[in-house]
């Protein structure tokens, strides 16, 4: 059955984008971080939404579940075949549209990397919102389908917001196209709401509408030092004032000594020298270096602007690096109310005290957001406990088990205890109604 299906998804998109070969096929059927890995019937490669819809039907026919794949740097195994599905890599869709200067919006290929968008809309004197580390790999469409975050959106919030439009081919071969941009239309429901976060289960997204914001180039940052989590909370009210406020992310000590080390840098401050610190980023059309001065002379910490600034990103942006290259983490991504981010870290560390009193903790995140990520090296056997642990004290203070990097399969036994049985009903009637057969992404966030 599958030499035929290749055979016919060849038709589709040409010999050259159907990928059989097992060390071609290799590295679409793990993940960057190599936790995740399945065996791909084989990988096609479309280049356009009738390719695609072309393919769903293929598939369909022949009973084969697609996997659709953008940059592959998800954490929670939601790209990777779980065993004998079609790869569905967007890798091709890389188209942009003109920046529509006057609606401040440009529509994307799906398989665009967050980079190519940032840099395609600052060459218009504009800039794109969401910001992460893995944004020279990473894809819009992979962003969209995890409602992606990252470190600004305490200023433009996640991709959710930033999402206008979409055009996207169902199960059953079907396309929708609205690209339009309106930023005003009810006229029922939003699909674009609907596809945002559904990590690839109810349709393969091929192109968004997104939303641009000013490109602000005067830029200062700060890493101020806190003597315990509730005062680096606690200088939120004050930072949420900066009229210039970009990103509020968070390093615990042994986070930021990781990946100074990795990179062999001096580190800022001394890692030992806090319970906390906070990293602040400023931008602005005015140099915001004055306002975050001020803010300073009350707190330790110092301020970077430049290369120092460009320095503190650097070590932000490799933590997750160093921690893989010191062995497989536990990778957890809670999120709580901010006011009770202290009391989730006091418990996450009475659990591993407890359950693996040998680990290493290394947690960062995105402080404005009470987004933290929770890793834990050489957990061995208690890794399943205190995942659990940690997961259930998140919602247990009324936070949730995935801020942004998505259920995936690694936690889609736990999305009935956050969300609640009736919430998951509605999501798994929108599952059959739009994908009966099972072909999207099976084992992904529904179980
Ligand atoms: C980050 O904030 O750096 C990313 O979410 C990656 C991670 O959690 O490891
Ligand atoms: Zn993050």
């Amino acid at each position: 059955m599958s030499a035929r299906l290749v055979s016919r998804l060849r038709d589709v998109v040409g010999d050259a984008h159907v990928l059989t070969d097992a060390d071609v096929r290799a590295g679409y059927e793990t993940d960057w971080l190599r936790k995740w890995h399945g065996t791909a019937c084989c990988v096609v490669r479309p280049a356009t939404a009738s390719e695609v819809a072309a393919v769903l039907v293929e598939c369909s026919a022949a009973s084969v579940a697609v996997v659709p794949q953008g940059g592959n740097t998800g954490l929670v195994g939601g790209s990777v075949p779980r065993g004998g599905e079609v790869v569905l890599s967007m890798q091709r869709f890389t188209a942009l549209g003109a920046v529509d200067g006057a609606a401040h919006q440009v529509t994307a290929g799906a398989g665009v990397t967050i980079e190519s968008l940032q840099r395609h809309a600052r060459a218009a004197g504009l800039d794109f919102a969401v910001d992460w580390g893995a944004r020279a790999t990473a894809t819009v469409g992979g962003a969209v389908n995890t409602n992606a975050g990252g470190s600004r959106v305490v200023r433009f919030g996640t991709m959710r917001a930033q999402v206008m439009g979409l055009q996207a081919v169902f199960a059953d071969g079907s396309v929708v196209t609205q690209l339009d941009g309106l930023p005003k239309e009810t006229a029922g429901p939003s699909l674009a709401g609907l596809l945002v976060g559904s990590e690839g289960t109810l349709a393969v997204v091929t192109a968004v509408r997104l939303r641009l914001v000013p490109w602000y180039r005067e830029t200062a940052a700060a890493l101020v030092a806190c003597d315990s989590l509730a005062q680096a909370v606690g200088l939120l009210p004050r930072l949420r004032a900066l009229a210039s406020l970009d990103a509020v992310e968070l390093l615990l000590p042994e986070a930021l000594s990781l990946a100074c080390h990795a990179l062999d840098v001096a580190p800022p401050l001394d890692p030992a020298s806090a319970a906390a610190f906070v990293m602040v980023d400023c931008a602005a059309h005015d140099d915001p270096q004055g306002e975050l001065a001020e803010l300073l002379i009350d707190e330790r910490g110092v301020l970077a602007v430049g290369a120092q600034r460009e320095l503190l990103y650097r070590i932000r942006d490799h933590v997750t690096i160093a921690i893989g290259a010191r062995g497989m983490p536990l990778k957890l991504d809670v999120a709580v109310p901010v006011h009770r981010l202290d009391e989730l870290m006091a418990q996450v560390r009475a659990l591993v005290a407890n359950l693996a009193p040998t680990a290493q903790l290394v947690a960062f995140g995105h402080l404005a957001e009470g987004n933290v990520h929770v890793n834990v090296l050489g957990a061995g056997e208690a890794e399943a406990s205190l995942r659990d642990g940690v997961l259930g004290a998140a919602i247990a203070l009324g936070g949730t088990i995935s801020a942004e990097h998505g259920i995936g399969i690694a936690k889609a036994d736990w999305l009935e205890r956050l969300k609640g049985p009736a919430a998951v009903a509605v999501m798994r009637a929108v599952k059959q109604s739009l994908d009966p057969h099972g072909m999207l992404n099976p084992g992904v966030l529904l179980t």
